[in-house]
Order: C-alpha cells, then structure tokens, then sequence
C-alpha cells in the first residue's frame, strides 16, 4: 500500500501520532472506507525509511465498541495501523479543546483568550483533564504493542504529555519527540497555565526534534526560565541528565511528484487545464482551512492587485484549494465564513461574463489532481502568518520542470529558512507588499528558464538530500539511537 512495511530484518519502529495516515468513513452503502489524512504531518512520515514501522493513532471518527468498530479495527491492522479510539466526550474537550482551541493557537503566536467561555470559568480544567487522559489512552496502545529495542517516535503537540507516561513505564524504552508546530517564544509559552507539566513531560524523551532553529531555541528557553534548567549547546540538562535537543529540517519525496508528471493520467489532466486557463496566468494556493496559513490576507492582496492594475484582470487567475479542517471548533467555521465573504466580494466586483478571478474549492484533490494543478501553475502563494515548515512549498517546487514557475514564500513559514534564497519572502501582513510581490512575481514567470532555475533547492545534479523525507527520518533515528546508548552508558558509570 501506500504506507509500505519493510523488510522484517530492519529496526521497528512506532510512530504515535494523534492522526494516523489514513482517516476512517463511511461511504453510501454503510461501509467503511480509509481515506489520506490531510496535512503536513502525513506527507512528512509517509513510507518513512527502512524500518519495520507500527503506526499508532486515531483513525479520525468516533465509534462504540462492538462489531462494526471490530470491523474497522481489522481494516486498519491490515495496513499496519493499529487505532486508537477515543469517546466523543473525550475528544471533543481534548482534540477540539486542549489541542486546537488552546495548543495549536498559542504555538502559533495567537494569545489565549477568554472571550466565548466567560461562563464556563473551568473550561480549561476540563479540556486539560481530557487531554491527560487521552495521552493515557496512547500510551496503553503504545505499551501494548511495545517490545524491548523498538524505538518509540511521538509526533507533535497533541502527544506532549507521552514521554512522561511511556518512561514511567519502561525506563529505558528509546523515546523520540518530535513536534511539527513552530515552538514559540518562551514569552508568549509562558502564558500557558499548564507550561510546566508540558515540558517536563517532554524531556523525559531522549531527543527532541523541531523543524527550525529557532523552534529549538525558543524550547530551550523555556526550559530555563520557567523550570530553571540548564540550556546547553546540544539541549536541556537536568541535574546531570541531559536531553538532546536539535533541528532536523523535514523535506519530501521529490521522485513521488516528477514520476507523477509522467503519468498519462496525469498528462491528460496538464494539457486539459492548459487548455481550461489557456490565455491566463495561474496562481495557486492549496492550504487546509486554517487561520495560520493567512488565507485572508492572501485574498485582501490580490483584491487590491486587482483593483490597481486593471490590465491583469481578465489575464489572471487564482485558484485557492481550501482543505476542510477541524471543522467542529468555532473558529475554523468562523474563518470558512470570511473566506467565502471575501471571495464573493472579490468575483463580483471583478468576475465578468466569461472570467472568474478566484476558483475557490472546499475539498482536498487528488494526489494527481494536485500534481497536475503544480505544474501549470505559474505563480504558488504560500502566505502563512505562522507555518512550522509548509510542505506544499516544497512540493510545488518540486512540480517545476519547463515550467518557469515562481514561488510567494512567507517569512514566517519553516520552509523559508531553506527555501528562502530561490523564493520571494513577503511578510503576509503586508498587503501592499504583497500585492506587489504578486505583479513582481506574474512578470517573473514569463522570463522562463532562468529563474526557475533559481528557484529548485538543487543544483545541476538533482535535488539536494537536503530536502528529502527520508533523510529527515533517518538523521533523526539514528541520532536518537546514539543519544540512548551514550545515556545508557551514563546510567552506568
Ligand atoms: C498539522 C499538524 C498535524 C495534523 C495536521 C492536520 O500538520 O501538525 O499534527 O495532523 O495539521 O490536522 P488534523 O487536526 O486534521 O489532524
């Protein structure tokens, strides 16, 4: 499948996330069928290296025990998932909760605030207690399914509480921790009321991965001025114990895109929207329905590209995929409001009876479909306000061939520390900059070869390693494996 086990003489590996891979649903006919999970985390550890990989997570619905959840459970262990299921109570207070009303905004440099839940004064009590006992509930699966030698890898912010409670267990178990957010400042971290519980949960892994530098930096303040702990070069020490905090750049599978420009299918679907947009320009923006990819902002800008250069207005295009996202929290509903105000504003004051200025679809595409929509792109906006890496920049680089495709980059995306150099950097705040960079980037995109070579985070040969996944995985286990023996050691000495 999609998600390959490997050769059983390799290493095993369990990987924890709160999403697994594929989301579960039930079709027409009541029958259940899996589904890609949306979002970085996925494409990030799809197929991950050569290990003999478990896959621990919540399979994205909520579902009595008895026959029909046996039935699913089945579907899953066939693909090498074992789920994790959840109550909806519990999920509701801790996914929708604790995780994305209170961790993902606060990561994301959106303060906590007090506004809609004046009256339930113990709302986050509530949604704290949840999300303790949902990390319970992981960490049962893991133990379940954990032999000595395997390496445990936890994955992001809804898992922070896992280390603690999977070493309390078995002491020498070889813990990573990676997060895939941005981890913010130690100032706005320090706002959070349960601060410490999280990052002395945290440490208890032997390594801890951020996409960024300063993601690194930012955690290893917070440990020192809120736990009073030791920051060193290589991570957080605590009375002699010393956990191993670093960088590790994520990237993607370059081959999994440029095979997929040779398919017919694929093919077919190229010369169909060449044919479709022919005459226009085409920008594009694919983003999950989320207030930190800055949708808004990115509409407001060619709004007012629109409106200061009547010249392009019947020659450009943009098309905005607007993945559904944790549809169940108020401000996401909210967020998907103002976004079609803003679109149907703009296609009615400059749509005509034959153009379109904004395509804007609420649905994920295929992967060909997506594929296909890269490489005809001539202009991709990624304008996140806050973005632990972004891959869809990686991959709509990867889609440039011929192409002179030209790439709007935020500075506040992961990607732009790597990316950066063949991008134009735009602050998404700034509209009038972004606007421009808009016009800037339209004119770039004709001059063809020369800037697109500029553009890929490769030289003549092909793509650095740099930037590909299994690099990622790999650096990161195997510094995990170092850093366990030499604490291994330590424990003995
Ligand atoms: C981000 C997070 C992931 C998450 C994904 C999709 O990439 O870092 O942990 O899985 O968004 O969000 P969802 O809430 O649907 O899992």
């Amino acid at each position: 499948g999609m998600f390959p086990q490997l050769d059983s003489g390799s290493q095993r590996l369990i990987v924890v996330a709160n999403r697994l891979p594929v989301s579960a649903y039930k079709d027409r006919s009541g029958r259940w069928q899996l589904q890609v999970s949306a979002g970085g985390l996925v494409s990030a550890l799809m197929g991950v290296g050569n290990f003999q990989t478990k896959w621990i997570g919540w399979p994205g619905v909520y579902i009595e025990a008895g026959p029909e959840r046996d039935e699913l459970t089945a579907a899953l262990h066939s693909e090498g998932y074992s789920p994790v299921y959840l109550d909806q109570k519990t999920c509701d207070l801790h996914y929708n909760g604790f995780c994305n009303s209170v961790l993902w905004q606060l990561f994301h440099y959106v303060p906590l605030n007090i506004d809609s839940k004046l009256s339930e004064t113990r709302m986050l009590q509530f949604q704290w207690g949840a999300h303790q006992l949902a990390n319970k509930i992981f960490a049962d699966v893991v133990l379940q399914h954990y032999q000595d030698g395997d390496i445990v890898w936890v994955q992001d912010y809804h898992l922070m509480l896992l280390p603690a409670i999977l070493k309390e267990h078995k002491p020498r178990m070889k813990v990573g921790f990676f997060l895939h957010t941005p981890f913010p400042s130690s100032e706005i971290y320090r706002t959070l009321p349960v601060r410490e519980e999280l990052l002395r949960s945290v440490l208890k892994a032997d390594l801890i991965g951020f996409h960024t530098y300063d993601y690194a930096r930012h955690f290893v303040s917070a440990c020192t001025r809120i736990l009073g702990l030791e920051g060193t070069p290589s991570g957080v020490e605590d009375n002699g114990s010393l956990t191993r905090v670093a960088a590790f750049p994520i990237g993607i599978d370059p081959d999994r895109f440029t095979e997929a420009l040779e398919m017919p299918e694929v093919k077919a679907n190229i010369a169909q929207l060449l044919n479709r947009y022919a005459g226009r320009k085409v920008m594009l923006g694919v983003d999950r329905l989320d207030m930190i990819k800055g949708i808004p902002q990115k509409l407001l800008a060619f709004e007012k590209f629109l409106e200061e250069h009547p010249e392009w207005r019947d020659k450009v295009l943009l098309v905005q995929i607007a993945v559904p996202s944790r549809t169940d929290v108020p401000e996401y509903q909210r967020l998907r409001s103002m976004v079609h105000e803003v679109v149907g504003r703009i296609n009615g004051q400059y749509g005509t009876l034959t153009h379109v200025p904004i395509y804007h679809l609420d649905r994920q595409l295929s992967f060909n479909e997506l594929v296909a929509l890269y490489a005809i792109t001539d202009v991709a906006l990624v304008t996140s306000l806050r973005d632990g890496m972004n891959l869809v920049s990686y991959e709509y680089v990867a889609c440039q061939r011929d192409n002179a495709g030209v790439l709007i980059l935020s500075e506040f995306a992961g990607a732009a520390q790597s990316l950066g150099a063949g991008a134009i950097l735009v602050n998404p705040w700034n509209i009038n900059d972004l606007s421009q960079a808009i016009e800037y980037a339209l004119m770039m995109s004709d001059h063809g070869e020369a800037c697109y070579k500029a553009l890929r985070p490769h030289n003549d040969v092909g793509w650095s390693p740099l930037y590909e996944r299994h690099t990622w995985a790999d650096t990161f286990i195997s510094e995990l494996n170092d850093t366990h023996v030499e604490a291994e050691l330590r424990t003995k000495n």
